[in-house]
């Protein structure tokens, strides 16, 4: 039987992803892949919401300044004008969908979070990712010119050196993907192709995001030969819940939102008030995260404590009615009592760098979501930008390739997957003892607070286990942990790499060998 064929593939069945499949689906015939699930990437995992200007109380110039300001100026301003003001559109477009966003009379309900100067944060209680994800998906399985694959590794993007007809040129044409169940390798070619693969989190010991998310986006794209921005602004979320069993859910900023507060858990000392007494805890993130690690390295603790049982019972559950079973089974009563936390790694504010119509440096390859960098965020996210980004440039995305349809020639003959020299891999525990290796050294020499001098280290163990790394993967047949592997390594050294050339603190970026921030805020674009 003859393979189909697919005018646009789509890797990353997320926000991102999903919302350009279904802006392309009217004409063009789609095709979407996805490691494992199809809701297994970050989407499904968003508590706290979505923000967008919907009170008339609140205007676009408000939400632009607060994720300026968040952003410490390194946000392009063309980019966070072009966001914001498409944050209205958005929210009705997942309203038509069916996405049951709580409601204040004939209003959406707004919840606030840290950063944000007004109530502009829609959800669905404290599961919006989850309703999110699931409209959309319910949107592309009733669309027949989307075709949903599931189980399907991307490893690497085709380009003219994958020609049958060598060219070498830079134009993408697909991708070659593992299929995990028969462990076969196909190539996928169209005549666009969109990443949208999520972001790296899991290069960290500890993260609130989920296990794929291995940077596999921006490590192929860099493969290939885009240039990536802006990657040693990692994003720690301050309040990871501090569980022996439990090592990565979040407890939604909405909690400070709505009231919760931060205390030391021996004293019970409200601490904010020494770091920013003005915003308290509803500072930006990097504010409250660092002081969160300042106390427990100051005075040598596990966790700090998270309150918000001064709030009436119901109003807790209501809320928060997630995390409030979740912690019931845990045997923490929220309602009655604080919530340990710790901070943990959250969102990759860098990535593939794209430009308002989501293209990328490489024609015919498009990037839209976290594995981007698209000038929003600059050197901190927001709260709650990151799924309104997904879905403006999902949509600017799919706008651009329908607009240039006619540049985009058909795929040329590509070489399949050569398994000539590997053979399987017998030694299957090179790869654990690498990816926990990576992951606990960036959590200790390239975490929260900085120096030059831990992250030379880090440095130098990645040389090292570079040359391991493309040894065992030259040598074995691919599986998706190696893949996986292999992206980790990659993104971890562009993370390095980048926070070696900044030298100042800003934002994200917090270095105690320069402590001051430069008075020229530039990006930190690197070019393979
Ligand atoms: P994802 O949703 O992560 O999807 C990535 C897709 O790419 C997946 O389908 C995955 O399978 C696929 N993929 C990855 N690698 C490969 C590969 N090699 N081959 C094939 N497919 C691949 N943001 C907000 O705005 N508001 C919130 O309230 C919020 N809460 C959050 C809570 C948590 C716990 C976390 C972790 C994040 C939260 N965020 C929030 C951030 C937000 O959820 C993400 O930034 C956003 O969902 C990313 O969407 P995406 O489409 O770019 O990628
Ligand atoms: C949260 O609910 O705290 C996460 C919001 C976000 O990451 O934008």
């Amino acid at each position: 039987m003859a393979k189909p064929e697919y005018d646009v593939l789509i890797i990353g069945s997320g926000a991102a992803g999903l919302t350009a499949a279904l802006a392309l689906a009217e004409t063009k015939k789609v095709l979407v892949m996805a490691k494992g699930l199809l809701t297994g990437g970050s989407t499904a995992w968003a508590q706290g919401g979505i923000a967008a200007v919907l009170d008339t109380g609140d205007t676009f110039e408000n939400h632009i300044r607060d994720t300026m300001v968040a952003g410490a100026g390194l946000n392009r301003l063309e980019t966070v004008e072009y966001v914001i003001e498409r944050a209205p559109h958005s929210i009705a477009r997942l309203v038509e969908l069916g996405v049951p966003f709580n409601e204040e009379g004939p209003d959406l309900h707004l919840t606030r979070e840290g950063g944000h100067s007004h109530r502009r944060i829609v959800h669905v209680n404290d599961a919006t990712g989850w309703a999110v994800q699931e409209a959309l998906l319910r949107a592309a399985e009733a669309n027949a010119n989307i075709t949903l694959l599931p189980g399907q590794s991307c490893i690497d993007l085709i380009t003219g050196r994958h020609e049958q007809r060598y060219s070498g040129s830079g134009r993408v044409w697909g991708a070659y993907a593992l299929d995990e169940a028969s462990g076969k390798v196909g190539a996928h070619t169209a005549r666009a192709t969109i990443m949208a693969a999520g972001g790296a989190g899991r290069v960290y010991q500890f993260s609130t995001a989920p296990r794929g998310a291995t940077g596999d986006g921006i490590a192929m794209a860099w493969r290939a030969g885009c240039r990536v921005s802006n990657m040693e602004m990692m994003q720690f979320h301050p309040t990871c819940l501090y569980n022996l069993e439990v090592k990565n859910f979040l407890i939604t900023e909405a909690v400070r939102g709505e009231g919760g507060r931060l205390l030391h858990p021996l004293t019970g000392h409200r601490f904010m008030t020494d770091y920013d007494p003005q915003r308290m805890e509803l500072a930006p993130r990097d504010v409250v995260a660092r002081a969160i690690d300042d106390q427990i390295k100051r005075y040598g603790l596990d966790y700090v404590h998270l309150d918000i049982s001064h709030q009436p019972e119901a109003f807790v559950k209501e809320h928060f009615p997630t995390i409030y079973d979740k912690l019931m089974g845990l045997g923490i009563d929220m309602t009655k009592g604080p919530i340990p936390v710790v901070p943990a790694q959250h969102y990759t504010c860098g990535g593939i760098l794209i430009d308002l119509a989501g293209r990328t440096d490489l024609p015919g390859l498009y990037a839209a979501g976290e594995c981007t960098e698209s000038g929003l965020h600059g050197a901190n996210r927001l709260a709650s930008n990151s799924l309104l980004e997904c879905f403006v440039f999902g949509e600017a995305a799919a706008a651009d390739i329908l607009e240039r349809w006619n540049e985009f020639d058909a795929p040329p003959a590509v070489r399949p997957w050569d398994e000539s020299r590997v053979t399987d891999s017998d030694e299957e525990v090179i790869i654990k003892q690498n990816w926990t290796e990576i992951r606990r050294f960036m959590w200790n020499y390239v975490g929260i607070v900085r120096t030059t001098k831990r992250l030379e280290r880090a440095q130098h163990r990645i040389q090292m286990l570079g040359r391991e790394i493309e040894d065992y993967y030259g040598s074995f047949r691919v599986t998706t942990d190696l893949i996986e592997l292999r992206n980790l390594h990659q993104a971890a050294a562009l993370i390095v790499q980048s926070a070696l050339k900044r030298h100042e603190s800003r934002g994200l970026h917090y270095t105690l060998d320069y402590p001051a921030t430069s008075p020229a805020a530039e990006d930190t674009v690197l070019v393979p």
